[in-house]
């Protein structure tokens, strides 16, 4: 006789497999939010955002969702105690609508240890330099000042360590003699959105996995 527990596994892991709801995090312009979206609508990613949530009231990404009708959320993290805390309550919200995928989308936020847990390896987050080099915050003018030849945009798996986990995927971006920063990042954030809905689709058409630090897709 097959084991009940035996069934409910299978059984999660197809759903886990078949479901494509992603929630996105951000905290502003939301630009990364729309190549999603735009993606999304362009039938190039196939996911459904099911909710985006924002930790700022008057981020530009909310009207975006808003205008193309997505639920939106807003969540002030100065209304909690701690960290833990209004952690907590967005894991309730993405929980209660079933996403398997987070994405921070200029989330400005370091999540805690127990929001990582609640999703292992299922948050991702972009970055807008060629990671381990220059991570935290102004990472193209980081990159830039030190003199860098190449620079580029990440998409990693979030750990509680900011901007350290395993690599999904890279897209690298000359530098030129003639460059400032801002056009650096200007080029660096047109890669971007190109970057992520590409990584959101790995992510969720599965048959990849973690070994160490090492993102593989088998
Ligand atoms: C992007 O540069 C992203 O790499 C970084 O934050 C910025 C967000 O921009 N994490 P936007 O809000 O998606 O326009």
């Amino acid at each position: 006789m097959v084991k009940l527990s035996k069934v409910i596994n299978a059984l999660s892991m197809i759903h886990e497999r078949s479901n494509r709801k992603i929630g996105v995090l951000i905290s502003g312009r939301g630009s990364n939010l729309q190549a999603i979206i735009d993606s999304i609508e362009a039938g190039t990613l196939n996911a459904k955002i099911a909710v985006v949530i924002s930790n700022k009231l008057n981020a530009e990404g909310l009207v975006r969702a808003k205008d193309h009708g997505i639920e939106t959320i807003f969540l002030d993290h100065r209304d909690y105690s701690s960290r833990e805390k209004f952690d907590l309550a967005v894991v309730e919200e993405l929980k209660s609508r079933d996403v398997s995928l987070v994405c921070l989308a200029g989330f400005m936020r370091l999540l805690s240890a127990t929001f990582v847990r609640a999703f292992p390896s299922r948050i991702l987050n972009i970055h807008p330099s060629l990671l381990p080099s220059f991570p935290g915050l102004d990472a193209q003018t980081q990159a830039f000042d030190y003199g860098v030849k190449e620079s580029g945009a990440t998409v990693h798996i979030v750990t509680p360590e900011l901007d350290a986990g395993p690599i999904v995927c890279q897209a690298v971006v000359p530098v030129s003699d003639s460059d400032t920063a801002e056009l650096l990042a200007a080029r660096i954030l047109s890669e971007e959105h190109k970057l992520y809905p590409e990584a959101i689709g790995i992510m969720l058409d599965g048959g990849w996995r973690v070994e160490g630090r090492r993102f593989l897709r088998s």
